[in-house]
């Protein structure tokens, strides 16, 4: 079977440093695969190769086996990958429905400042989608009163709203009191298990990962340094020590 995501060889370098090197992962349809590592280990970086946001070094990226090298973010989202940001990417002096009817727009690639954004079809889709994650009581509300749980549900309700393949979440309860964290991944892990989406969700609390992942990749200093299931990988000691600092 051909993998959905297959990067191969991946390499960058920034000065000295190393974000990534020969990295090889691959991820097959249907998975929802967790990343951890420290601060700095290059799982941003990784996601960033994996969009069009940054060019490797060396190495390659297919995405349903066709290569996306020199691919712009915008052409390898049309080719099914959406992502959402450790900070949420909104418009904070937009309604939440406005932010959402913006994703819609791009989708269909008659977005723009000119085009009129409440489309019938449009905003039933919006709402529906918004609903799905809770949110439509805030949908006339501007972005700026949700919670931070909020925004990050709805940063990510903006992505699945570009029917995406694949979903790269970045740090996804980040900010999000511990209290909500859990409340927050239930829902979104909800829609995401109904809609099939594969995803890629980097991580830094093991809780989240044991929970709601069944693979786990470890990186650090640019090196995949584990893949596995999260019970076994998150026990062992060099793990723990790479990505908590002791083990
Ligand atoms: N655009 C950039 N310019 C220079 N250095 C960068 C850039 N992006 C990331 N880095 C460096 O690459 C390393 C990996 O960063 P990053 O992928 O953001 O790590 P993580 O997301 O795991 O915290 C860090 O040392 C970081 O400072
Ligand atoms: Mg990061």
């Amino acid at each position: 079977m051909t993998a959905l995501l297959e990067a191969a060889g991946l390499t960058k370098f920034f000065g000295a440093v190393r974000a990534a090197e020969e990295l090889s992962v691959r991820v097959d349809e249907g998975e929802m695969v967790g990343i951890v590592g420290s601060n700095g280990s290059g799982k941003t970086t990784f996601l960033n190769l994996a969009t069009g946001y940054l060019a490797p070094d060396r190495g390659r990226i297919l995405l349903a086996g066709r290569d996306t090298a020199g691919l712009s973010p915008r052409l390898i989202t049309r080719l099914g990958v959406a992502r959402s940001f450790q900070i949420p990417q909104l418009y904070l002096g937009l309604t939440v429905l406005e932010n959402m009817l913006l994703s819609l727009a791009a989708r269909s690639g008659r977005g723009g400042v000119w085009a009129p954004l409440y489309r019938a079809p449009w905003t039933d889709e919006g709402r529906q989608i918004l609903e799905r994650f809770g949110l439509e009581a805030y949908a006339s509300r501007s972005v700026g009163e949700l919670p931070e749980g909020g925004r990050k549900l709805l940063d990510i309700a903006l992505a699945i709203a570009l029917r995406p393949r694949l979903l790269l979440m970045d740090e996804p309860t980040a900010g999000v009191s511990t209290e909500d964290k859990f409340e927050v991944m239930d829902t979104l892990v909800g829609v995401l298990r109904q809609g099939r989406i594969t995803t890629i969700f980097v991580e830094h609390d093991m809780d989240v990962v044991h929970r709601y992942s069944r693979r786990v990749l470890v990186f650090d200093q640019g090196l995949v340094i584990a893949d596995g299931e999260p019970v076994t990988v998150l026990a062992d000691a060099d793990v723990r020590k790479a990505v908590l600092g002791h083990a």
